[in-house]
């Protein structure tokens, strides 16, 4: 049999089927073993379906044999949902002895009371394996069940000395390949993207999720796209000329934020258009971010992207919104024109990966 670390990295794979597939819920995976042989897998693969340990033991198709092992990335839960408790599932459906678990529960009201209650019926239970991973994996909604409010991340792409504007007329890449893919990879796990005025008037972004399945087909979806224009001068001119976000297939999929200084018509054109509009009283600093935040837990948008530009992320930063940072650096200079510098701190997980020939710098920060 693999150590408990292998069967977890397993359940982990498993667990990743779902990216971005199971908010407001978390990522789970779960495997069962008996005699040293995985026999059974599952995961969690969307809100509302059977939690992960429980496709497991369907999977299995009869009942574990008697001194199985149960692998599961988070704690078993113990409080019956819309599914049943999956404490009350393993116990019911007998013969498992051992249960490895990653990360505890992050709710506070739950932590440790899976693990009670299978230790209370006599199973042997090994906790903290991969924790931090499995704890990675769900990012999100350790943020949401917490807190009550989306998890806010910026992204930011720099030259090597921190400048994320280009001036008119350079090449509007920053980083390579590699790091452009690592960009949707993120953007996938996120239910919504965000950007603001100035990098839909300068790029006109897809802000679609694209990516390579193992299998080679190249796929695309949409989640929630929202634009932070305040006067809504996106959206001034003729429907022709608008930028696609709100022209496209997806266009049901915008919303634009916006506030009381929202242009009537344009406000009128867009919803007619099937564009929705959060109309605030400002789009800007505490108040703003306050009530963004307020509107997307309403709408249970559990976690917003922050793609850019610079000045949204500044307001953001300054504003104390941004609970994680995503910082790409290139290893190329800046030159005469180039605005918009970042230099941002990181409190705690902070990690760096290299995705081609750029640098990923992330964590999260210390939200006031
Ligand atoms: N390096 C990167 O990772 C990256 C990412 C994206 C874009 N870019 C580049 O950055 C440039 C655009 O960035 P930018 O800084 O000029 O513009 P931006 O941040 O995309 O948009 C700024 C505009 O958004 C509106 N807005 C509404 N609410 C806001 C808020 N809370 N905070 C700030 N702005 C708010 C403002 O216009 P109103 O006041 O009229 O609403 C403001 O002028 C482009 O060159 C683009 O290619 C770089």
């Amino acid at each position: 049999m693999g150590t408990d670390e292998e069967l977890l990295g397993r359940a982990l794979a498993l667990a990743r089927r779902a990216w971005g597939a199971t908010h407001p819920n978390p990522m789970v995976g779960a495997l069962i073993v008996e005699d040293g042989e995985i026999v059974a897998e599952g995961w969690h693969a969307r809100d509302g379906g059977p939690h992960a340990e429980r496709v497991a033991l369907a999977a299995l198709g009869r009942p574990p044999r008697a001194g199985a092992t149960m692998v599961v990335t988070l704690e078993p839960c113990s409080t019956a949902g819309r599914t049943g408790a999956c404490c009350d599932a393993i116990l019911r459906a007998g013969g498992v002895a051992r249960v490895v678990i990653g990360a505890t529960d992050p709710n506070p009201a739950h932590a440790g009371r899976g693990v009670d209650v299978l230790r209370a019926a006599g199973l042997a239970v090994t906790t903290g394996v991969r924790a931090e991973e499995c704890a990675e994996l769900n990012l999100i909604f350790n943020h949401w069940i917490t807190t009550g409010r989306p998890f806010i991340a910026g992204k930011i792409a720099t030259t090597r000395d921190g400048f994320s504007r280009p001036p008119q007329g350079a090449d509007r890449w920053i980083t390579g390949a590699a790091a452009r893919e690592d960009v949707h990879y993120w953007r996938r796990l996120f239910p919504a993207i965000a950007v603001g005025a100035g990098t839909v008037r300068s790029d006109n972004p897809a802000l679609t999720r694209r990516w390579r399945e193992a299998d080679g087909t190249v796929r695309e979806d949409c989640g929630w796209r929202f634009v932070f224009d305040a006067t809504l001068a996106t959206a001034a001119g003729a429907e022709a000329n608008w930028p696609r976000v709100y022209a496209d297939a997806w266009k049901q999929r915008t919303i634009v934020v916006t506030s009381a200084a929202a242009d009537a018509s344009a406000l009128a054109r867009l919803e007619t258009a099937g564009v929705r509009v959060w109309k605030m009283e400002t789009t800007r600093g505490v108040a703003g971010w306050a009530e963004f935040s307020r509107r997307c837990a309403a709408e249970r948008i559990t976690g917003v992207y922050l793609e850019g530009g610079f000045e949204l992320l500044a307001d953001a930063a300054r504003a104390g919104a941004l609970d994680y940072g995503f910082w790409y650096r290139s290893p190329r200079e800046s030159a005469a024109g180039w605005g918009g510098r970042v230099e941002w701190m990181f409190a705690s997980g902070f990690r760096t990966e290299r995705h081609g020939e750029d640098e990923l710098l992330r964590g999260f920060f210390d939200r006031r």
